[in-house]
């Protein structure tokens, strides 16, 4: 979600993050496969030896990747742009493939596109504001494979809604902030979760299967259950599932993950703020007002959209009160049920989903895999995005057997059940320890003083506050990782902090403090204006290497690959990475290694530099960790105090090794990326534009009636007045814009970026 989504979220003009930190500063308010899987070669290997029958062959030797990156990149950079249009490199071509509202069945017709489409539709129809997106080759007989290119599975998030384009007129609301019209709500919920849809390629053209069996949808009222170590415990007890084995739906979906046995991980993250919690609520146990605190739902919460002001059992699911006897006759314990990664099995349309509480709870950005290696244990890398929170690790405790291909949920229950998990500390001499989150370690005991941890179950309910206890870093908001096929390096994406999270003096009011190593700038970024941006506006990539390069070790060294900053700017301080006008760029937010071509695709999800260009989508050819030099940074925070760290950087690329290759339309985000398992085709997600439709208006709060809906900066007026929309992409004309996945391909058919 963008800044600017999280400011619509709040209706308020400020950001969300920066009204967690003034409420958490005042408690007081509180109340391989090439393909695009990313995979090992050496697993690809192994599967090929398996599927083959033949354990002798000599695929099943561990051998060298075949990736072979180029030493440069061979496209023309693409300039920076604020049309309303998707720019791409002379030679490519980007084409729209699965827009919001496409059906899913031949049943459904073609979507208007104008709000009148009934919420029933939704359940057949692609839902709103495209996210994490992956593809799975589809064989002849319907099962995973990775090495098919021409015939899979998208399966993408939808993570939030454009509040008003999804309705004909603005939704209905009342002056106590209450909605009142059940099918407005309920096409909402059902815009949202995930979409599994078959697409195939003709020629060089792409385009979906509306007629495909395995065409689906996962909405926030789909039911799921809730497996490993917390599943079942009384934290998970509510009115649905009584014994806390289930739950509804999945919930603001942003990036994504998958497995190696071919089954799609989808991530739950700004889900708290979807819980409504009244004065009524209040009466919770200290410990449970620490937990509910810590992920930001304070003494009250309004809860997004008014959902729960609603009757019905759909929508009591989302007020936290305590209405009942017990766990088992409300919802107080419905947001222990959301914040965790969910395996959903696309190849089994009928299967119910699996939210895999080994995993942890937070609000996680995504979970991507280590490369899967025969006898080894897996480990997946997972990032909390808010800011000052933290980077985590899950290790399965089974070691990957390659006859798990194929092997669905069964498999995930094996892997992703049992395992051990950890959090970052990220040393400012440039080494790392992975901390382990379990009952006993790391001050994780019944004896901490902030927070008393029952059971292992506690732990991973609580994994933020678990992983305060162990002394992990804050970072400057986690995004997109990505491991690197050449050598298991994972990098991550810290999109970007505000001054407020890395004060330099004065009392912090978030909690993380000042900088470090990893997290080394604070300083001004004065828009086109003047207008100051203050903290770390333009973000940064972090990158790794575990020790001896094992998934499953516990330390780690680590250096900053890449800093965002316009061209131009301070060589020593901001622009690190030494960017010019070929590839400078913000706010990095998806993050994907190219398995087939090595290339590191960058994309922006930003705010900070959106005076001169859209969101866009970059092109890196990474080296490892240490190919830089230790560099002295300092800062300047907003009262001209200074700090200096020195902290580990990555070698400049220069326009040989990032370029930039796409600029999105207007207001967008550049996000969900995968790729065909041949790297002949890119699908990309463009996800909100025309964002900025309605924010003249700023005079709205979704929680409470309409302010000024009258006027003429009101939604009504906007929504009726097409000219005024920011963008109408991807349809044109009049259109309302609407997100969408493309797909790019090179005209002469060669490898994207290459
Ligand atoms: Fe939904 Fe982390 O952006
Ligand atoms: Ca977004
Ligand atoms: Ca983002
Ligand atoms: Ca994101």
């Amino acid at each position: 979600m963008s800044d600017t989504a999280r400011h619509k979220v709040t209706g308020q003009s400020e950001h969300m993050n920066d009204i967690i930190e003034r409420m958490q500063a005042d408690p007081g308010r509180r109340a391989l496969l090439k393909g695009g899987l990313g995979l090992a070669a050496l697993g690809f290997m192994g599967l090929q030896g398996c599927t083959s029958g033949d354990s002798a062959s000599p695929a099943l030797a561990p051998a060298p990747t075949p990736v072979t990156r180029p030493g440069a990149l061979n496209f023309n950079a693409v300039a920076k742009t604020v049309a309303d249009a998707i720019a791409v490199p002379p030679g490519y071509t980007a084409t729209v493939l699965y827009r919001f509202g496409d059906p899913l069945n031949a049943a459904t017709g073609a979507f208007s596109n104008l709000g009148t489409d009934t919420a029933a539709s939704m359940d057949f129809r692609a839902g709103d504001n495209h996210d994490g997106i992956y593809f799975f080759g589809l064989s002849a007989d319907g099962r995973f494979d990775p090495a098919e290119s021409n015939r899979g599975l998208l399966v993408m998030n939808h993570e939030y809604m454009q509040w008003f384009f999804i309705h004909a007129t603005p939704y209905s609301i009342d002056a106590a902030g209450n909605r009142t019209v059940e099918a407005e709500v309920r096409k909402e919920m059902a815009a949202l979760g995930v979409s599994i849809v078959e697409v195939q390629r003709n020629g060089s053209a792409w385009s979906y299967n509306v007629n495909s069996a395995f065409n689906r949808r996962i909405t926030t009222l789909t039911r799921m259950r809730m497996s490993g170590p917390a599943g079942g415990s009384a934290f998970m007890r509510t009115r649905f599932s009584t014994d806390g084995t289930a739950t509804r739906g999945t919930f603001n979906n942003c990036a994504n993950g998958f497995t190696p046995w071919g089954t799609y991980l989808t991530c739950e993250e700004n889900w708290a703020f979807g819980f409504r919690r009244t004065a009524a609520g209040a009466a919770r146990t200290a410990k449970e007002n620490a937990g509910l605190t810590r992920y930001n739902i304070g003494a009250t919460a309004a809860g997004n959209w008014g959902w729960a002001t609603l009757p019905g059992d759909d929508f009591a699911r989302w007020n936290i009160d305590l209405t009942g006897a017990d766990a088992t006759a409300d919802y107080r314990n419905a947001p222990n049920t959301f914040g965790w990664v969910v395996e959903i099995d696309p190849f089994a349309p009928t299967s119910e989903p699996r939210k895999r509480t080994a995993l942890g709870r937070f609000f996680h950005e995504g979970a991507w895999p280590s490369r899967p290696i025969p006898g080894s244990r897996l480990a997946w890398y997972m990032g909390c995005d808010a800011r000052g929170e933290y980077i985590y690790k899950f290790v399965s405790d089974a070691a990957w057997n390659v006859a798990d291909l194929n092997g669905g949920l069964a498999a995930g229950d094996k892997y992703l059940n049992a395992g051990k998990l950890y959090v970052a500390r990220f040393n400012d001499n440039g080494t790392g320890t992975w901390l382990e989150l379990s009952l006993g370690s790391n001050n994780i005991t019944a004896a901490n003083p902030s927070y008393a941890f029952a059971d292992q179950a506690d732990v991973l309910i609580h994994a933020r506050l678990a992983a305060d206890a162990a002394g992990a870093t804050k970072m400057d908001r986690p995004e997109w990782g990505a491991v690197d096929p050449v050598n298991g390096q994972v990098y991550m994406t810290l999109t970007n902090s505000n001054a407020a999270n890395r004060l330099v003096t004065g009392t912090p009011t978030g909690r993380a403090a000042l900088t470090d190593a990893a997290n080394p700038r604070v300083y001004n970024d004065p828009r086109t204006d003047n207008s100051a941006q203050r903290g770390n506006p333009n973000g940064h990539i972090i990158r790794w290497r575990e020790a001896g390069d094992d998934p499953a070790a516990t330390t780690f060294t680590w250096d900053i690959f890449l800093f965002g900053s316009r061209a131009g700017r301070d060589p020593n301080n901001i622009n690190i990475s030494g960017l010019d006008a070929s590839n400078d760029f913000s706010s990095p937010d998806g993050l994907w290694f190219s398995s087939t071509t090595g290339i590191l695709w960058i994309q922006t999800d930003d705010n900070a530099y959106t005076d001169v260009t859209n969101c866009m989508r970059l092109a890196a050819l990474p080296g490892t960790v240490g190919d830089g030099s230790v560099k002295s940074i300092t800062g300047t925070d907003a009262t001209n105090a200074t700090r200096t760290v020195t902290s580990p950087t990555g070698a400049a690329p220069g326009a040989a090794r990032l370029r930039r290759f796409l600029v999105g339309p207007k207001d967008c985000e550049v996000t969900g990326i995968t790729e065909s398992h041949d790297g002949r085709a890119l699908f990309v997600n463009i996800q909100h534009p025309g964002e900025e439709t309605f924010d003249p208006a700023r005079l709205f709060d979704v929680n409470v009636a309409y302010r000024n809906n009258a006027t003429a900066t009101g939604p009504t007026a906007i929504l009726a007045d097409p000219t005024r929309y920011t963008s109408h992409w991807p349809d044109g004309g009049n259109a309302r814009p609407r997100a969408a996945t493309i797909v790019i391909t090179k005209n002469d058919g060669g490898l994207v970026g290459m």
